[in-house]
C-alpha cells in the first residue's frame, strides 16, 4: 500500500493522498444518504457507514478512506449524553462538571458497545481494494475534553482551560480515563480491520508548551506504546501545534499531520528524518479557481524536496461547502505527480 509506504518512510513513486473529512456534506451523495438518516444512525449503521467512506474512494480514488464515525461516539457508553443538532454540532445534555461526574464514567466494552464501528471497519476492508489503506481514528484526550466539559463547543478552548487549572483532580481523573478508553479503542480498531491509526487533536495546539508536555506528552506515550505492536503505522494531527513541534518526534507516532501554518520543509527539518508527515493544503484553498489549486499543490508537494515519508492532506477537514472540482484538481494533482 502507497499509503502505508510512506508511512514508514519507504520510498514511494509518487506522494499517497488522501484528505480530512472526505466523506461528508461537500458530496451530493453523502447529503442525499443523510436526507433519511441521523448522524448518530449513520454511524451504528455498517452498511451505510461502508457506503460513505467508499464514496470519495469512488469520486477521487484517494489512496486511505477513512472509516466514516465521529471522535464522540465513544462519549455514549461511556455514559454521556451526546446528541448532533441541526446547525449546532454535537451537545452533550450532562457534561462534566465535578470529580464525581468523572468518578461515574465507565470504560466502555468495544465489542459489545461499539461492536458497529468493528463490523463497519471490516466490511469495509472487504469492501475496499487491496492496494487502498483503511484508516481508524481517534480524538485526543484534551480534545475529547473540550466538548464532555463546555457541552457546547464554542470557537475557542477558554473554558476548558479554565476548568482544568480549577479542577486539577478532577482533570487528571477525567485524562486517565480518557486514556485508558483511547488505549482500548485503538486497539480494537486495529483489530478489525483498520491499516493505519490517526489520533485527532483539534485543540491541544491551544495549550501552552509547558502543560502540554506536563500534561499530554507521557499519555500519547501510552497510547504510542499499546499500539506498538500492532503493525500499523500512527499518525497524529495536533492543529495549531507549531510550539510544540520540537518535542513531538519523543511521542513516537510515525507521521504527524501539519496544518497550512507550518511549513512542511521546515518542519521536516524540526521532526528529523525519521518522521514522516502528512498535509498540509489550507482547506480555503479549495474554493480557488483548480488551474490555481494545481499549482499551489505541486508547490505544497515540491516544499518536502522529494524526501520518503511525505502524505498529501488538506491541512484540516474539507469545508462542507466547497466545490466538488477545486477537491478533484488537488487529489488528481498528486496523483499524476511524479518524484
Ligand atoms: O474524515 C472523515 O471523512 C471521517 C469522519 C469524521 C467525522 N468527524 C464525521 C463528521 C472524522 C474523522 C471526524 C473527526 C472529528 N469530529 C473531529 C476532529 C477533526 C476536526 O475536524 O478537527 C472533531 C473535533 C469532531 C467533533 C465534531 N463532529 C464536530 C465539532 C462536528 C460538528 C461540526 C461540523 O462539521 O458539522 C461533528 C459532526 C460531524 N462529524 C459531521 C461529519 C461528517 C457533520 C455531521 C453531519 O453530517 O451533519
Amino acid at each position: 500500500m502507497i499509503f502505508v509506504d510512506a508511512c514508514y518512510c519507504r520510498k514511494t513513486e509518487r506522494p499517497p493522498v488522501w484528505f480530512m473529512r472526505q466523506a461528508g456534506r461537500y458530496l451530493p451523495e453523502f447529503r442525499e444518504i443523510r436526507k433519511k438518516t441521523e448522524f448518530l444512525e449513520l454511524c451504528r449503521t455498517p452498511e451505510l457507514v461502508t457506503e460513505v467512506t467508499m464514496q470519495p474512494i469512488r469520486r477521487f480514488d484517494c489512496d486511505a478512506a477513512i472509516i466514516f464515525s465521529d471522535i464522540l461516539v465513544p462519549f455514549t457508553p461511556m455514559g454521556l449524553d451526546l446528541a448532533y443538532e441541526k446547525g449546532e454540532g454535537p451537545v452533550i445534555r450532562n457534561p462534566i462538571r465535578t470529580l464525581a461526574d468523572v468518578e461515574a464514567l465507565r470504560i466502555p466494552n468495544f465489542q459489545t458497545d461499539l461492536g458497529y464501528v468493528g463490523d463497519a471497519l471490516r466490511q469495509t476492508r472487504n469492501a475496499l481494494s487491496p492496494e487502498k489503506a483503511l484508516i481508524g481514528f481517534v480524538g485526543a484526550p484534551f480534545t475529547l475534553a473540550c466538548y464532555a466539559v463546555s457541552g457546547r463547543m464554542g470557537k475557542s478552548t477558554e473554558e476548558m482551560r479554565q476548568w482544568m487549572f480549577a479542577n486539577p483532580e478532577a482533570f487528571q481523573l477525567l485524562m486517565d480515563k480518557f486514556t485508558e478508553m483511547l488505549a482500548g479503542y485503538l486497539v480494537y480498531q486495529a483489530e478489525s480491520g483498520a491499516d493505519a491509526l490517526q489520533i485527532f487533536d483539534t485543540w491541544g495546539g491551544s495549550l501552552s508548551a509547558y502543560d502540554f508536555q506536563a500534561y499530554f506528552l507521557e499519555r500519547f506515550q501510552t497510547l504510542m506504546r499499546v499500539t506498538a505492536d500492532l503493525n500499523v503505522p500512527r499518525i497524529l494531527f495536533i492543529k495549531s501545534a507549531a510550539h510544540l513541534r520540537y518535542f513531538l518526534p519523543s511521542i513516537g507516532a510515525e507521521v504527524i499531520g501539519l496544518d497550512w501554518t507550518m511549513p512542511i520543509g521546515h518542519s521536516r527539518r524540526m521532526l528529523g528524518p525519521k518522521t514522516a508527515v502528512q498535509g498540509n493544503l489550507d482547506p480555503a484553498s479549495l474554493f480557488a479557481d483548480p488551474e490555481w489549486i494545481a499549482e499551489r499543490t505541486r508547490a505544497m508537494i515540491e516544499a518536502n524536496s522529494g524526501q520518503p515519508g511525505y502524505i498529501a492532506n488538506l491541512g484540516h477537514g474539507i469545508h462542507k461547502d466547497t466545490p466538488i472540482p477545486g477537491v478533484a484538481a488537488f487529489v488528481e494533482t498528486v496523483k499524476t505527480y511524479q518524484f
